[in-house]
């Protein structure tokens, strides 16, 4: 017998779920710098307010998590579901949370503290089955002279020499890390800046010759991560192919910030791990826990939530891929895997729920949240149309408050129709993936699942599908953004035409995306007006830009159009 080859993957492909630590010296002034608050991401204070290096060394007497229990850190990343753990072992600031030989500057030699909580989570994290993996800022190093980042303490960029800063402190720390802690499941590099793509590889050899095993997240650079990582909070837009992870925030920093309560509630968390799940992207859940060594209660009660709810309903998480569907569903999200399809309902229906576009016999249906209530399941097929029809017979009664999972068992391996198909609501999504451009070929869908370069009217995108119930539509046209980059905000105008009919308006709107001084990426949803389709049958939409910002660096971000039914 073959022995299938164990991949690197393979543990984190079957997890789906983790927990992200952001826990450092920045949790002292958690925010506030001498009486002041600061906008920014609590980690980056620093940086921010270009604080001195002598200066900002001083937390580290203040630094005296008495209150850190691993045990708890460890447990409640299990309760919620979580199956890996990435903490914080250096970040930008360059103050190592581990016992490093390397500098002084760390946890053990520097806090009146003087413990090694890498040691403590290992060790827990090795009883809880939970994988163990260390962030490492490879490339931003505000403390070291060679490090890239510092510009204030550090003026003379020619006097800086990045090789001797991986040589003496970057390589050996990874060394220490993955020698002193057991087996480490991944290396969380980030912010590649100008790393070139030979020191890229070079960290990356280094890793997997000390531990073959481990993996190296997408933020090594130069395209040599084991797995992609999306943008910072960003639900996936598009089509995710290959193996990726969106890391995302409980509030709107990484470390704790006093000020900072704007959690997120439950019901976005589970959307956000159900859109992850649907596109086959793994959910990188993050605490920041006080100087104190405590994980705000605001995020253990939220997590606990998660935990609830993965309880019942993990196995549409667990071990699957993404939806078959090319394109998203209004009411929710899509999972599968060998034999089974998960509908992951938001907006749970009034009486018959129908999934046009899924091929595979359906052998049974049952709801992960009640398994004793009966779902009745037929199933058509029009040859004529060649249309695949499911109509299940849901409860009034939704099974979860925010998403209930419906178990569908299928002979084989998932297979859906791969053209854009209207929805039993009437309403069309068109992904940016599955349309047919025109213009220059280096326009092409990117690592977003944006689409990347349209920075001229040359470039128009073209789609087909079957129009089944006519009537009037709210056209709305996706754009992705990231809220840190201010040069790539624009006002886009932009025209949807379908067949005669068409609708002009602005898209990617700057006034859309609020200025929070954080990183997310957010899906920009512009109206651009009402288009009416009078006759059923085939239908061509287009999306052209009439005018294009030149101020948006990053060119017109479309996602997707999605036409929505106005009712009478
Ligand atoms: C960004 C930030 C950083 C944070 C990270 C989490 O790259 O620079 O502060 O650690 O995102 O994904």
């Amino acid at each position: 017998m073959v022995k299938k080859k164990v991949d690197r993957l393979d543990w984190w492909r079957e997890a789906r779920f983790g927990m992200f630590i952001h826990w450092g010296l920045y949790a002292v002034p958690a925010g506030v710098w001498k009486g002041e608050d600061n906008p920014g991401l609590g980690e980056w204070i620093m940086g921010r307010l270009q604080i001195p290096v002598t200066e900002y060394e001083k937390l580290a007497k203040d630094f005296d998590p008495v209150k850190f229990d691993a045990r708890a850190w460890v447990k409640l990343a299990k309760d919620a579901g979580m199956k890996y753990l990435i903490i914080t072992s250096k970040h930008h600031d360059g103050f190592a949370m581990f016992d490093s030989k390397c500098s002084d500057y760390d946890i053990v030699d520097a806090t009146p503290w003087g413990k090694d909580p890498m040691k403590a989570l290992a060790k827990e994290c090795a009883k809880a089955g939970i994988k163990l993996g260390f962030y490492y800022s490879q490339s931003q190093d505000w403390h070291d002279p060679d490090g890239m980042g510092n510009g204030w303490d550090f003026k003379d960029e020619k006097k800086k020499d990045f090789d001797t800063y991986l040589k003496h402190k970057c390589i050996p720390q990874l060394t220490e890390l993955l020698t002193a802690y057991g087996p480490i499941s991944v290396i969380w590099f980030d912010t590649p800046c100008k790393i070139t793509q030979q020191q890229s590889l070079r960290l990356k050899r280094h890793v997997h010759k000390l531990q073959p095993d481990c993996l190296v997240s997408g933020r090594i650079g130069n395209e040599l991560g084991d797995y992609g990582s999306l943008g910072d909070n960003q639900r996936p837009p598009g089509a995710v192919e290959g193996d990726w992870e969106t890391p995302c925030t409980l509030n709107n920093t990484w470390a704790f910030k006093t000020k900072d309560k704007n959690w997120k509630s439950v019901k976005v968390l589970l959307e956000l791990l159900a859109s992850c799940a649907g596109k086959g992207v793994n959910y990188l859940l993050n605490v920041g826990p006080t100087a104190e060594g405590v994980i705000p209660k605001a995020s253990v009660d939220r997590l606990k939530a998660v935990g609830d709810w993965i309880k019942v309903n993990g196995e549409a998480i667990y071990g699957t891929t993404g939806s078959p569907f090319p394109y998203e569903h209004d009411w929710g999200r899509i999972t599968c895997k060998k034999g089974k399809l998960y509908l992951l309902i938001i907006k749970w229906p009034r009486g018959t729920f129908v999934l046009p576009g899924l091929r595979n016999r359906v052998k049974g249906a049952r709801m992960l949240g009640d398994k004793r209530t009966t779902v009745t399941v037929t199933q058509s097929h029009s040859k004529t149309t060649d249309a695949h029809i499911i109509e299940l017979t849901l409860p009034r009664k939704k099974p979860d408050t925010y998403v209930s999972v419906v178990e569908l068992s299928i002979v084989g391996t998932a297979d859906a129709d791969q053209m854009p198909l209207q929805q039993p609501d009437g309403s069309v999504n068109l992904a940016v993936h599955m349309a047919t451009k025109r213009g220059p070929k280096s326009v092409c869908v990117g690592r977003h699942g944006s689409l990347e370069g349209w920075k001229t009217t040359s470039t128009s995108l073209g789609w087909a599908f079957n129009m089944h119930r006519p009537g009037a539509f709210r056209v709305i046209v996706e754009t992705v953004l990231n809220g840190d980059a201010k040069d790539q905000f624009g006002t886009h105008e932009v025209a949807v035409n379908v067949g005669r009919q068409s609708t002009k308006g602005k898209a990617g709107r700057k006034d859309m995306v609020e200025d929070r001084g954080d990183n997310d990426w957010r899906i920009v949803e512009s109206d651009i007006g009402t288009i009416t389709v009078n006759k059923p049958g085939l239908c061509k939409l287009s999306l052209k830009a009439l005018r294009l910002d030149k101020k948006a660096n990053a060119g017109l971000t479309a996602a997707g159009v999605r036409l929505v039914p106005i009712r009478p």
